[in-house]
């Protein structure tokens, strides 16, 4: 199965998307987890998306596309993909319609306000990118590899408002246009983890 998973920064597609890529046996393509993986090994790649991440902007759809475009032609995409943080703009949705058009979009409904908080209280592990919040008992060691759990450095509140700001312009759009197509499954994001996993299990199933 194609799958894109939507939301807004903090609305848990990083979370759900480790799952869904689990049960479905599908490789999950975050963009942003390449970006920060170029910037780590200051790559070109990385040195072009460096000072766009620091900022809370977009990548120009350019780079991001040829990325995604190339990653998808890799062996592991054959039966499926999921998408997580692509397209996030009406330009990139475009350009996946022409390189593989997705099976289904699933869209993280977060309250905007909430999201915030999940960020700044966000941690991640430097070695495999697994997810923790202080409030849920982060570890300093990641439970998963034994890496080093660190804060994004996007997550500062200067740079999750600007993040917040750029995906009400440029990605929010692309729920509208998903519904056009035929393809968009809403779920409720402001629910705990285990219940936003199963809803989409459930919503998949339905597929
Ligand atoms: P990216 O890495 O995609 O960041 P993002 O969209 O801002 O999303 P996040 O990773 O912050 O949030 P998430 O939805 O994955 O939430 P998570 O599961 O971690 O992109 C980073 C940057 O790269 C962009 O700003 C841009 O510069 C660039 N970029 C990437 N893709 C691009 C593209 N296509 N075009 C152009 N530029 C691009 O959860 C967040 C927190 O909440 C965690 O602490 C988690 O434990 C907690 N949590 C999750 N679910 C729940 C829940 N249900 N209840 C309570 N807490 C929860
Ligand atoms: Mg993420
Ligand atoms: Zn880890």
């Amino acid at each position: 199965m194609k799958l894109v998973l939507l939301g807004a920064p903090g609305a848990g597609k990083g979370t759900q998307a480790v799952r869904i890529a689990k049960n479905q046996g599908i490789p999950h393509i975050s963009t942003g987890d390449i970006f920060r993986k170029n910037l780590k090994e200051e790559t070109p790649v990385g040195l072009t998306a460096k000072a766009y991440l620091a900022k809370g902007q977009l990548v120009p759809d350019g780079v991001v596309v040829e990325i995604v475009r190339l990653r998808l032609l890799e062996d592991d995409c054959k039966n499926g993909f999921l998408l997580d943080g692509f397209p996030r703009t009406l330009a990139q949705a475009e350009a996946l319609k022409a390189i593989a058009a997705p099976d289904a979009v699933i869209n993280l409904d977060a309250d905007l306000d909430a999201l915030a908080k999940r960020l700044s209280g966000r941690r991640v592990c430097g070695g495999c990118g697994e997810s923790y919040h202080v409030d849920l008992g982060s570890p300093e060691v990641c439970t998963k590899c034994g890496g080093a759990v660190i804060q994004r450095e996007d997550d500062k509140a200067e740079t999750v408002a600007a993040r917040l700001l750029v995906y009400k312009a440029e990605t929010a759009p692309l729920i509208d246009f998903y519904r056009a197509e035929g393809l968009l499954v809403n779920i409720d994001g402001m629910q705990d983890i285990d219940a936003v996993s199963a809803a989409i299990r459930q919503a998949l199933r339905r597929l």
